[in-house]
């Protein structure tokens, strides 16, 4: 048990207290982002002229060491330390000796393990927002190439009105997009550097927290030193932004499943994406529903770090401690789930003519018959009750209200004439439909080229 502490301390401590506080086993993974904060503590402090510069240079050697044989596994990270800060403290004292015990100076665990979090999680943003991006650029392939593939809108799960593949898809890319920024929000809030915060007070050290901010690509440093370390609000920033992603991954991941059911069958998710099972037939969906299931992991840890943080006075507390894992995991889970998710709509087939089938046999030009009448003078009211006849005739029949003869709908009103056909066509339901937003290929094309732009960026 390696423990930075001891000096005032008359007994070792109990093993299981000891395993209980220890966070070795999870905040190694930050290791990276521990070794790259000391290397730039230990630069301002030779510039400061707190450290010699040879020392610095020992320093920077031995962690530099440090870093290249943990990273080729020669080096393992083992649970007799307390946590990644001693780890590497300790290897460096073993490796270049006393100069090793001055890189602590001017610093806390506290800053430290604040500064850690920050560079841990201001990578994964940049990480994740690459893979939301890849993702988007799955959509905009989807949307491109179905531009005029008609499938239902649905309200209540009931059909609608017509619209396009394009337009429906399109529907998560904005959503998708929002998610970006708002990881851009949170990337630019939190980009200020605690080190130089101490345990709580600042140091008597003449730190240049601006230079230590700067060699780590922070825009600033903290302005309170109590606020830099215990605040966690970007993490719950983070995982609030996470859940939304996850939020949106799962609705989709709900309308895959059904697409993909025998009743709907507007897709088919590729042999690759999809698993079998004892009954021969099927060929589940289970990446989507795993996505699904995943959701709730991530609102979890949303939950819980809003639940741990509520209570602590100022300024560090040990329960702190417990942003990690849930942080970690939660970003893991995220990660694979957007990578799966991007595989899967990649490689889906639609099948267009069910789509175009399932659209047709709906009703879900109902609107646009209303509205013929109408543009025939007919008021809105009196249109809505006719066009309800019209469906009633039709469903009595098991024919859509294209296949009705004109007879049929002069019985049921003389304003119909032969240009109904034109008006109801799913071409014309849905080419009519121009204004900004709308799912007319016109609208869709000048939409689909802001994205472009948006992505080419
Ligand atoms: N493992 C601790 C954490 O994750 C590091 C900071 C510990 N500071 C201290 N004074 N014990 O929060």
């Amino acid at each position: 048990m390696a423990q930075l502490w001891g000096g005032r301390f008359t007994k070792e401590t109990d093993k299981l207290v000891y395993n209980f506080n220890a966070s070795i086993s999870f905040d190694q993974k930050f290791y990276e982002q521990d070794i790259r904060g000391s290397k730039a503590h230990v630069k301002m402090l030779a510039k400061q002229g707190i450290l010699t510069e040879k020392e610095r240079d020992q320093i920077l050697e031995g962690l530099e060491g440090i870093l290249a044989d943990v990273k080729a596994g020669r080096l393992a990270i083992t649970s007799e330390y307390e946590d990644i800060h001693s780890f590497v403290e300790a290897n460096l004292i073993d490796r270049i000796g006393d100069p090793g015990k001055k890189l602590h100076t001017g610093r806390s665990r506290n800053d430290q393990v604040a500064l850690d979090m920050k560079l841990y999680v201001r990578d994964e943003i940049d990480e994740i927002d690459q893979e939301v991006k890849s993702l988007l650029e799955a959509l905009q392939k989807i949307m491109e190439e179905n531009v005029h593939t008609y499938m239902p809108g649905f309200t209540h799960l009931q059909k609608a009105q017509p619209v396009t593949l394009a337009h429906h898809v399109g529907a998560y890319f904005e959503m998708f997009r929002r998610d970006r920024g708002r990881l851009f929000d949170i990337r630019k809030r939190m980009n200020t550097c605690p080190l130089g915060a101490g345990a709580l007070a600042g140091t008597t050290y003449p730190l240049d927290r601006e230079y230590t901010a700067q060699l780590l690509d922070f825009d600033e440093p903290t302005r309170n030193s109590m606020d830099s370390v215990s605040d966690r609000d970007y993490v719950i920033e983070l995982l609030s932004a996470l859940s939304t992603v996850m939020m949106h991954l799962s609705r989709f991941s709900e309308e895959i499943i059904l697409w993909n059911s025998n009743e709907y069958r507007f897709v088919e998710i590729d042999d690759a994406y999809s698993t079998g099972s004892i009954m021969p037939q099927k060929k589940n969906p289970d990446i989507a529903e795993l996505v699904r299931g995943k959701t709730g992991r991530v609102y979890g840890a949303l939950t819980s770090i809003l639940t741990t943080m509520k209570g602590i006075p100022l300024a560090y507390n040990k329960d702190m401690q417990e942003d990690k894992e849930l942080t970690f995991d939660a970003i893991d889970t995220v990660k694979g789930c957007i990578l799966l998710f991007t595989g899967m709509i990649d490689t889906m087939t639609f099948n267009k003519d069910v789509m175009e089938a399932s659209t047709k046999h709906g009703f879900t030009n109902a609107t646009d018959a209303a509205d013929y009448l109408v543009n025939h003078g007919v008021p809105f009211r009196d249109a809505h009750g006719i066009v309800g006849q019209l469906v009633l005739f039709c469903e009595e029949k098991g024919i859509a209200l294209d296949d009705m003869t004109l007879e049929e709908y002069k019985a049921i009103s003389p304003v119909f004439e032969d240009d109904i056909y034109e008006a109801i066509s799913l071409e014309t339901c849905v080419n009519k439909r121009i204004t900004i937003g709308a799912p007319g290929p016109e609208a869709m094309e000048k939409v689909i080229k802001i994205y472009k732009e948006y992505l080419s960026k």
